[in-house]
Order: C-alpha cells, then sequence, then structure tokens
C-alpha cells in the first residue's frame, strides 16, 4: 500500500475562523480583514487583539488591552539568571522554546477556561520578546535592558534588544513585519500549536512545541539563508551569474516559490517597498541584490522550465532585519514574536470553538510499511537465544 496525503497536503482537518489565504489571487486576510490594509492602518497589537477576539478593539478596549501587554512584559528575574547558565552560542530558537515551556512554572495559573487563556496568551505575547532581547544582551555580556511601558510593542523589542530607542521610521518598519508575520493559516508551526492544544495540554505547552516547529530551516528559517546568500554573492554585478549557476544545477534560490501562492505573496510586495525604503536611508546594497535576485530568478525560470515563480515572504525581510542592525540568528526568533500572537489565537480556537465542527483529537492513520512475519507475529527469541 502507498502512503496517500504525504505531508497532509491539501487536506481539510478543521474549521478556523482567524486567516484565509487566496493563493491565486494573492490574498491574505485576518479575521475579514486585508493584511495589506492591517499594514496600512494598523499596529502589531491592534492586530495581535483582531487574531485573538476576532474584531477590531474601539479605543478602550485597546488601551485596556495595551496596559495588560505592557505590564505583562516583565520576565522573572529568577528565569534571567537561569539563562546566564546556557552555552553562549545556544541557538536562541532553543532557549525561547525551553524558556517558553518554563514560563508554566513560573505562574500559579488556571489553564482549563477561555477567559484563562486569554490571560496567557497576552501573558507569551508580551513575554516572548523579553526572553529574546534578554538573552542576547546576556550572551554578549551586556547589561539586561528592563521594557520601557511608553513603547510600543515594536519599538521596545528594538529598545531592550540594543539598548537604544529606535526613531519612528525604523519602529514602523518593524512594527509593520511583525503585522505581516502574525498569522497564516495552517503552517508548520500553527498546525503543531493546534495539534498540542487538541489533546488539552496547556497553552505555555503547545506554544513552545510550535517554536521547536519553527525553528526549521523549510519553515522558519528560511529568511536567514536568504541573507546567507545575499552576503555571498555580495554585489549587484555577481546576482547574474550566481542565480545561473545555481538554477542550471537544479538548485533552490531562497526566499522564491510558495506552495500556496501562485501569484506575488501579497507580504513579500510590503516588504519590498520597505527593504527599498530602508536601503535608501542606509546606502546599503541589499535592496538592489535582492531586487536583482528576484528579477533573474524569474526570467530564469521561466526560460529553464516555461514556470512562474514569485518572491515569498523570506526574500525581502532578510535584507530589512540586516538593515535594522538585527543579528542573523535572531530573524526566526523574531518570526516568533509575531507569529505567538497567532499561534494563540488558534490555541484558543483549537480547545474552545463552540461551533460545530467541533475539534477533535488529532489523530491520523499511518500505513505500516516495517516487519512482517505472518498474522501470529514474529517469534520472540529470549536474549540468549539470539545470535
Ligand atoms: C517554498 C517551496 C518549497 C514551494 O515549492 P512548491 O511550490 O511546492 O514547488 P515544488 O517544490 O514542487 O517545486 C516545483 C518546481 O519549481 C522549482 N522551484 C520551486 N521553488 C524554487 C526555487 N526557490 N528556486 C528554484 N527552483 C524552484 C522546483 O525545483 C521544481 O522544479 P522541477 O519540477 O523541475 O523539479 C519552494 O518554492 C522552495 O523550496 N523555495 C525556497 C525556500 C523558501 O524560500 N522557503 C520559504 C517559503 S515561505
Amino acid at each position: 500500500m502507498e502512503t496517500k496525503n504525504i505531508g497532509l497536503r491539501g487536506i481539510e482537518v478543521a474549521d478556523t475562523r482567524i486567516s484565509n489565504i487566496d493563493g491565486e489571487k494573492g490574498k491574505l486576510i485576518y479575521r475579514g480583514f486585508d493584511i495589506l490594509d492591517l499594514t496600512k492602518y494598523s499596529t502589531f497589537e491592534e492586530t495581535a487583539y483582531l487574531l485573538l477576539y476576532d474584531d477590531l478593539p474601539t479605543k478602550s478596549q485597546l488601551d485596556e488591552f495595551n496596559a495588560k501587554l505592557i505590564e505583562a512584559r516583565f520576565i522573572p528575574k529568577q528565569m534571567q539568571k537561569n539563562m546566564g547558565n546556557w552555552r553562549k552560542d545556544a541557538d536562541p530558537m532553543d532557549m525561547l522554546q525551553a524558556f517558553v515551556s518554563a514560563l508554566a512554572g513560573y505562574y500559579d495559573e488556571e489553564f482549563s477556561n477561555k477567559e484563562a487563556s486569554y490571560d496567557k496568551a497576552i501573558n507569551l505575547i508580551a513575554k516572548v520578546p523579553t526572553i529574546i532581547a534578554s538573552w542576547h544582551r546576556i550572551r554578549n555580556g551586556l547589561e539586561i535592558v528592563d521594557p520601557d511601558s511608553s513603547l510600543s510593542h515594536a519599538a521596545n523589542f528594538l529598545y531592550m534588544m540594543t539598548g537604544e530607542k529606535p526613531d519612528p521610521e525604523v519602529e514602523k518598519i518593524f512594527d509593520v513585519c511583525l503585522i505581516l508575520h502574525a498569522d497564516h493559516t495552517f503552517n508548520a508551526s500553527t498546525f503543531t500549536a493546534r495539534q498540542v492544544a487538541s489533546t488539552r495540554a496547556h497553552m505555555y505547552s503547545a506554544a513552545s512545541a510550535a517554536i521547536g516547529a519553527l525553528s526549521g530551516e523549510l519553515h522558519g528559517g528560511a529568511n536567514t539563508e536568504v541573507m546567507k546568500m545575499l552576503l555571498e554573492i555580495d554585489e549587484v554585478e555577481k546576482v547574474d551569474a550566481w542565480i545561473k549557476e545555481k538554477m542550471k544545477n537544479n538548485e533552490r534560490i531562497m526566499g522564491m516559490g510558495h506552495a500556496v501562492y501562485k501569484t506575488y505573496d501579497p507580504r513579500a510586495q510590503v516588504l519590498k517597498e520597505l527593504s527599498r525604503k530602508l536601503a535608501e536611508k542606509t546606502k546599503d546594497p541589499w535592496f538592489d541584490i535582492t531586487e536583482k535576485v528576484e528579477t533573474v530568478t524569474i526570467s530564469e525560470m521561466k526560460s529553464q522550465k516555461g514556470r512562474d515563480i514569485y518572491p515569498n515572504v523570506d526574500l525581502y525581510s532578510a535584507s530589512i532585519y540586516y538593515m535594522l542592525k538585527i543579528p542573523m540568528d535572531l530573524n526566526t526568533p523574531i518570526f516568533a514574536i509575531s507569529r505567538v500572537a497567532g499561534w494563540s489565537a488558534h490555541i484558543i480556537e483549537e480547545k474552545f470553538a463552540e461551533a460545530a465542527p467541533k475539534p477533535a483529537l488529532y489523530r491520523p492513520k499511518a500505513v505500516y510499511v516495517g516487519k512482517y512475519c505472518g498474522p501470529q507475529g514474529c517469534e520472540y527469541k529470549t536474549l540468549d537465544l539470539r545470535k
């Protein structure tokens, strides 16, 4: 028998009200709202509220949500002390996964009802940036920078990481990046979170499992690979030959192509303009190199395989983070800073959705292709009889 549905491609597993992708039209919506509108008019905090509560907040709802997020930004000093025991070259995603999981041990909390789950979601969204920034300071032998309650979610993370308050333009660019990465239907990490939540495990446990899924290079790690490629290419003049050589050898160009979008990824459109804007300011070559990677890959794909290919979210986010002077190994943790909002919404939906069909414990079927000795099973020989 041959396994069908490898990787669950195209298999519908649950209803969701949280987000939707139209891969043909290149549209992504969160709770009915086009992400292009959200990047223009919203903030990460408001978008997180929308993802969690299924509607845009009123002014007072947003103020209250913001106040709760700000209050929850601090992490226990003991946790920061424990981070000091880690190897300084440890992968920040490993550290994040461990300390998100550890949050359950620091807070004696109620996990069983929906209302309490919203508090956990706020705690997670607020604390993930502090965990990452604290670790970044500790590993570099720098003083930890406490959260600043006067700063937005985006600005506060950059401040805790660098010790300097970002200018409003940088803050806006980073905020838009957070909005764009906040949710993307049943991607690998979100599905992981939902699957763990379907066992009725609590929110920190589901979120830490999602962080593990995000850490893999086929998922959250691609933007780091894009930046490595840009650094290797180094000059616009070298792009043409570099891409042609790779594609001739059937190698993949990172940041190009998508399993769902059959046209331009809408997130890549926005990020491209942000990268262009930043490069004009910093005079870095990374936007020009990336744009050339895009055009050469498109034309090579057409001429070699007669097929269309478009940039995905990772192509332009790589240069943006690099120009914002964010260390490359924090690209994936930053993805988590944003995506934890989507994970939290999905975990709550998975555990508490009231409308039919109600979520059930995930239990796919496996196709057994292992040893078979007949219906009676293989003969068990005791240790002394085995050769
Ligand atoms: C994301 C990705 C896995 C989606 O792939 P997909 O749409 O399912 O398409 P497939 O993997 O089936 O590839 C289809 C064809 O396009 C080619 N192709 C797809 N993406 C390519 C890329 N980035 N560079 C070069 N060729 C690519 C494949 O080689 C394949 O060619 P073939 O049929 O001659 O073997 C793929 O585009 C990719 O590997 N991209 C690079 C990694 C990346 O940026 N990941 C982040 C995703 S958000």
